[in-house]
């Protein structure tokens, strides 16, 4: 029996609930499965700072280093906005992926046919629509020196070096190898060196990938163009903060940003985490939606754990879910009919036993 450890990181607002979720269906894997979970929850993020004064612990962080995978829910959230900078509960996340190395991001928009017209799109534009983001996201300016401010002045300093471009280029054109071979590099060669520089080595290390059609844009016309034209799109490989924004951009295409997973892979470590915020204003009412916690955790299992099938079935579980109707209020149209977290976490799980028994 294949045995792994995860650490659970529940954080703030909403994290907790949706963490729930994770772990019910991590529990139905191991019941319908050959594989064993041991699962131990960490505090990160506002509720850290709230017990330890800090949002991460030293001893956190080594759990972390020292399971099989993480999953994090959300952090940060009002009651935190007023403390100083380097302790707020974005720092832990900040941390975690540094401390991981957790240099490739991936974040995937697809559209589930039975949410076709939550999308704020027509649904001609979006259907059929299937991106893959990947974001570079331990260098850039979200971890360049020098930073900081004084009283008339603040700076931050946007920086990448070869290896890092080279290493987050490899992962895309891989990626787009499996999927159908095309990748799209985002920049700013136009106005920024360091974007001339990306462009460059991206198109360095496509002389190992000829298979690949690789084509550059620039962000401000990805920006618009994965509104206009979402299907053009498969891998899309981008530096820290431009994969943010358009991760962002990109998930709308969805209906919800409560349905996206992502994952956070480094050379030895992983981290599953649903890209939506703490939703401070959802947090402790059983309205959350648990699909891009629970699609974090198929991601988990195929990419980590390389176990295919049960991701597969995951997605085929929450898809069937969706297809008869149920969902929680972010993407159900009348009010009245929308389920809570847990009753939709029940709904998805049922479905997945029923599609392992059968
Ligand atoms: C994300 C978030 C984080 C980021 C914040 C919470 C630090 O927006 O994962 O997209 O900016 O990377
Ligand atoms: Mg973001």
């Amino acid at each position: 029996m294949k045995k792994f450890k995860i650490i659970t990181l529940p954080g703030d607002g909403i994290g907790p609930e949706i963490t729930s979720s994770a772990v019910k269906i991590l529990n139905a894997i191991s019941d319908l499965n050959d594989l064993e979970f041991e699962i131990i929850e960490k505090y990160v993020g506002g509720i850290s700072i709230d017990k330890y004064g800090i949002p991460l612990t030293e001893e956190t962080l080594s759990e972390c280093l020292d399971a099989d995978s993480v999953f994090l829910g959300a952090v940060g959230g009002p009651k935190w906005d007023n403390v100083e900078h380097s302790k707020k509960p974005e720092q832990a996340l900040l941390k975690l992926r540094k401390s991981l190395n957790l240099f490739s991001n991936l974040r995937p928009a697809t559209i589930f046919k039975p949410l076709i017209d939550s999308s704020s799109l027509k649904s001609n534009i979006i259907e059929n629509t299937d991106i893959m983001i990947v974001r570079e996201l331990t260098g850039g300016i979200y971890f360049g020196e020098p930073r900081g401010f004084d009283k008339d002045r603040a700076w931050n300093t946007l920086v990448y070096n070869r290896s890092e471009v080279e290493r987050i280029a490899r992962v895309s054109f891989e990626l787009a190898q499996n999927r159908t071979g095309r990748l799209v590099s985002v920049h700013k060669s136009n106005v920024l060196e360091s974007s001339q520089f990306w462009q460059d080595i991206v198109h360095g290390v496509h002389k190992d990938y000829k298979d690949v059609e690789l084509s550059d844009m620039y962000v401000d016309n990805a920006a618009m163009q994965i509104i206009q034209n979402p299907k053009q799109f498969d891998v899309i490989v981008t530096q820290n903060l431009f994969g943010d924004i358009l991760s962002d951009i990109s998930a709308m295409i969805t209906g919800s940003l409560g349905m996206l997973p992502s994952a956070s892979i480094g050379e030895k470590h992983s981290l599953y985490e649903p890209v939506h915020g703490s939703a401070p204003d959802l947090a402790g009412r059983n309205l959350a939606n648990p699909i891009a916690a629970i699609l974090s955790i198929a991601m988990m299992l195929g990419i980590t754990f390389k176990e295919q099938k049960i991701s597969s079935d995951i997605y085929k579980a929450v898809n069937d879910t969706l297809e008869e109707g149920m969902g929680t209020v972010d993407i159900i149209e009348d009010d009245k009919r929308a389920l809570s977290t847990i009753d939709f976490t029940d709904k998805i799980i049922n479905k997945y036993r029923s599609i392992v028994e059968n």
